[in-house]
């Protein structure tokens, strides 16, 4: 199976930014982790980070239109919590999309509580730090092998 995991507003500071909520992995180390684990899997990955919610959009349409992927991981960081643009790029997609965080976000601040794209996800996975992209992966195997 062929997936894109697609990175959200902020995501790029990842390992620099609040290290005790996400760590001190970069994005980079976690993409090249995620690779290796599909790999080993005999899957394929391409990756792709936008802090511009109408970029994560295009890049949506682009894997329903372009039919490249069997699946997408998307952490869309804050954006999950208010982007009814993202939400609505979803749920036109024909392959399924698994919501991912890092942080848990239900035991964090209470906007976080919310997410606008759950609905219109596969199946959400949070928490467990880089490894919530690993566990994903895994969704994603269990659903479409
Ligand atoms: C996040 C959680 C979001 O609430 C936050 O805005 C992020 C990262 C996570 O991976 O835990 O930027 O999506």
């Amino acid at each position: 199976m062929k997936i894109l995991v697609l990175n959200g507003v902020n995501l790029n500071l990842t390992g620099l930014r609040e290290k005790g909520v996400y760590g001190v992995e970069t994005l980079e180390e976690i993409n090249t982790k995620i690779a290796t684990y599909c790999k080993a899997g005999g899957d394929e990955v391409d990756f792709a980070q936008s802090n511009i919610e109408g970029v994560l959009v295009d890049k949506l349409h682009e894997a329903f239109l372009g039919k490249a992927y069997d699946g997408i991981l998307l952490n869309a960081g804050a954006f999950t919590h208010y982007s009814y643009a993202l939400r609505d790029a979803i749920a036109a997609m024909d392959i399924p999309v698994v919501e991912v965080h890092m942080s848990n976000v239900h035991a964090r601040e209470a906007f976080r509580h919310t997410s606008v794209i759950s609905e219109v996800c596969k199946g959400t996975v949070c928490g467990f730090g880089a490894g919530s992209y690993i566990a994903a992966v895994e969704g994603l195997r269990c659903l479409l092998k």
